[in-house]
């Protein structure tokens, strides 16, 4: 070890992010509900729009990602100059960080919120703050209570991961109105299409010069393979990001394919409709068998075992049956499972093996 050569303070306190786990290979009819990711797969105009790339492998892809600003603008009325594509939401998470947070800064988000906004804070040397929630859903006045003069951006996830819970509009409002002025609100909406008629925070973004918001192509769009996310906000915070992100950070495939899915919102239309039947038929499936949950307003249910023995137990028994869900122990949540919704035959799976595992079956 040679103590001369360190990396930067607070790398070396990251945790390493383990994404969910995989069916082992030779195991048949595993079935995946451990990352949220849509189980009918992407559309089939992303799919030709995939297989159409192959042709321009050669080529470098552009580095103003106008035509995937644009269908973004389009289907959701935003101005194009006001978004920015980055290598999943992930990335634009990661640049935020990076340029609006160092040593000496302070970065607010909640106990149960996504682990990458720890890791990004870290890596830029900056000090996490992680704020208490209420019977597992943001608290806003816990937030503003926690913000100082060293707060330089505030995480929220509406809906959230893994709860699945999400604030009001009213509630988003007031947290952007009262967080210190050299703070940025980021309303991460990684799962806001799963939300009939939510915005994802797009109005208060754009009435406002303190609110940014990231979303994803992994979630309801189904490229978490392709690695696509995207944020709109003031233009003074996208023009700052434009100058850090790497300026080929998207390939032609991850454009062309993202552009494709975006323009077809009667697949995304039908997914959310799919998804919000399969959830509720699943939450009352584990309520039955004495497992509650949250009202999930996401493409998974977080289920609430008795205790953390008892979570441990039950994702071992499904996992050996083929169940492959995610143990949200590092969200501070040992006695709960979160589960993906997955098409129907695996929604009934996981009711059928959760109720024996009650030995109710
Ligand atoms: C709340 C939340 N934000 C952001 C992300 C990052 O997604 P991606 O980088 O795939 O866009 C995820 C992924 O699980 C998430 O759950």
């Amino acid at each position: 070890m040679n103590d001369q050569i360190r990396p930067q303070p607070g790398i070396l306190d990251i945790t390493l992010y383990e994404g969910g786990k995989a069916p082992k290979a030779g195991v048949s009819n595993a079935i995946k509900l451990s990352s949220n990711e849509n189980p009918f797969g992407a559309s089939d105009r992303a799919k030709e729009a995939f297989s159409k790339s192959v042709h321009s492998l050669h080529r470098y892809p552009n580095t103003d990602h106008r035509a995937l600003r644009q269908a973004i603008g389009d289907v959701h009325c935003l101005d194009p100059q006001r978004i920015i594509c980055g290598v999943g939401s992930d990335e634009i998470l990661t640049l935020l960080c990076q340029a609006y947070a160092g040593q000496k800064d302070e970065v607010v988000f909640t106990e149960h919120g996504f682990l990458l906004y720890r890791v990004n804070t870290l890596a830029v040397g900056a000090t996490p703050v992680e704020v208490p929630e209420r019977e597992r859903t943001a608290d806003v006045d816990a937030i503003l209570a926690a913000c100082s003069r060293r707060t330089r951006l505030v995480f929220i996830a509406n809906p959230n991961n893994p709860t699945g819970t999400m604030i009001s509009p009213a509630e988003m409002e007031r947290l952007a109105n009262g967080i210190p002025a050299q703070a940025i609100l980021v309303v991460d909406g990684a799962y806001a299409e799963y939300v009939d008629g939510y915005d994802g925070s797009a109005g208060l973004v754009a009435a406002r010069e303190n609110v940014f918001m990231t979303r994803t192509f992994s979630k309801i769009y189904g490229l978490g393979g392709l690695r696509v996310g995207w944020g709109y906000g003031p233009q003074h915070i996208v023009d700052v990001l434009n100058r850090i992100r790497g300026p080929f950070n998207l390939s032609t495939a991850q454009l062309d394919v993202a552009e494709a899915s975006v323009r077809d919102q009667e697949y995304i239309t039908r997914c959310r409709t799919e998804n919000a039947r399969l959830r509720h038929w699943l939450a009352e499936a584990l309520a039955e068998v004495g497992v509650p949950s949250d009202t999930s307003m996401a493409n998974f249910v977080l289920a609430r075992l008795a205790s953390p023995e008892e979570a441990e137990a039950c994702d071992i028994h499904l996992q050996s049956q083929g169940l492959m869900v995610r143990r949200v122990t590092s969200y501070k949540l040992p006695h709960c499972l979160r589960i993906t919704v997955g098409d129907e035959a695996s929604c009934r799976r996981v009711a059928h093996a959760v109720a024996q595992f009650k030995g109710l079956r």
